[in-house]
């Protein structure tokens, strides 16, 4: 039977309403971490809005793998009890509350994007040096920060960092976890070799490279109810071809691992490693074909994520079995309501809040 984007989704026991996903987007606007006024109507909207899944942005496991000094993160029990609220009522929309679980590597520490300057924060404007697989920074202009090496105590120091922010995350209510293991933050510096250098056992090999996200995805399946799915997301290739990088074909081969590893599904992006990467695929949908190729060669549930903007669009990714999510991101930014707006262009008749109900094209 042609599954359609309206159609629930059930993974583990956790029955997804639709296939329509909130990708995770950084708000750079919490203090020391902590989730707000601002979290709380923003990501509610989207419930509102009728999104099967809310995923809350990059939360960052430890102070140091933030991106910017104002994103999420859920490092202590404060963190999670200012989130509790926030999922109770993505859950009373009908929608299923996610959490990315995150830390940013070489990359963390860099200013907002809407402030006056671009970058790194400096040292003695509060920024903080930056932890990585290598002594390779990531080549940001004038930074002279430098990065620390992760010797291999920091590494099972970062792996009870993402198992004790999912306890967290559950305590505060998330139904999904998602590994954030892309867009050339720590996780995916690990898989690449452009910016793993390593000769222990977390270089090298692609199973040494492998072995961090391994071993985290296993962390936070453990202490995630066996009922209740976890992602990875991960970025499908480097777009870097003239030296060893991380490519799709690596990729392919690491979803059945992740899923061995417990991972339910796998969010799949692309870039992000270094600013020699060649997008040379910009437009609608244009990560859908390394989701689809994961899916087709190894039969894991995959998302779709990029460029994905109109409902008939999201609908055949999954209509078509290109993906098992439709993963929208910035469509999200521009409309609040996409699900609902789309359900109602495809002609499938969903539930509308009460309180907007009588705002229902009919
Ligand atoms: C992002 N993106 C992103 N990705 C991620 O994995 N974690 C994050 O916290 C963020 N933060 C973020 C903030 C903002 C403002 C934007 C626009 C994007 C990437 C995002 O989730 C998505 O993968 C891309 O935007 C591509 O999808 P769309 O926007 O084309 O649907």
């Amino acid at each position: 039977m042609t599954e359609t984007l309206f159609d629930p989704l059930t993974i583990r026991s956790t029955e997804i309403p639709n296939r329509i996903m909130v990708s995770p987007m950084c708000q750079y606007s919490s203090v020391d971490g902590l989730a707000d006024d601002w979290h709380n109507v923003h990501l509610g909207s989207r419930a509102v809005g009728g999104a099967g899944i809310v995923m809350a942005e990059a939360t960052a496991v430890t102070p140091d793998g933030r991106i910017s000094p104002q994103d999420l993160g859920i490092w202590s029990d404060e963190h999670a009890d200012a989130l509790a609220p926030i999922t109770q009522f993505i859950r009373s929309q009908g929608s299923m509350p996610a959490i990315q679980l995150a830390h940013a590597g070489r990359k963390a520490g860099t200013y907002r994007p809407w402030e006056e300057h671009s970058g790194p924060v400096p040292l003695d404007t509060g920024g903080w040096v930056p932890v990585a697989p290598s002594d390779v920074p990531y080549p940001y202009e004038g930074d002279d920060r430098g990065v620390r090496k992760l010797s291999i105590d920091d590494i099972e120091q970062i792996i009870a960092d993402f198992r004790a922010a999912a306890v967290r995350a559950k305590h505060a209510g998330f139904e999904i976890a998602e590994v954030h293991a892309a867009h050339g933050y720590l996780l995916h510096e690990f898989l690449s070799p452009i910016s793993n250098t390593r000769d222990d056992d977390y270089g090298g090999t692609f199973e040494n490279r492998a072995r961090i996200v391994l071993e985290i995805t296993e962390a936070v399946r453990e202490v995630w109810d066996d009922d209740k799915p976890v992602f990875v997301r991960i970025s499908a290739t480097d777009w870097i071809d003239d030296r060893p990088s991380w490519d799709l074909q690596q990729s392919i081969k690491l979803a059945p691992l992740l899923q061995a590893a417990g991972a339910d599904l796998i969010d799949v992006s692309s870039g992000g490693i270094h600013p020699d990467q060649a997008i040379t695929n910009t437009g609608p949908g244009y990560q859908v074909s390394f989701a689809e190729a994961i899916r087709n060669e190894t039969d894991v549930p995959v998302g779709a994520v990029g460029g994905i903007t109109d409902a008939t669009h999201a609908d055949a990714v999954i209509r078509n079995e290109r993906a098992d999510l439709a993963i929208v991101g910035r469509e999200h930014l521009r409309d609040p309501y996409f699900a609902l707006h789309a359900a109602s262009e495809l002609g499938v008749d969903v539930e509308w809040p009460p309180q907007y109900r009588r705002a229902k094209p009919r």
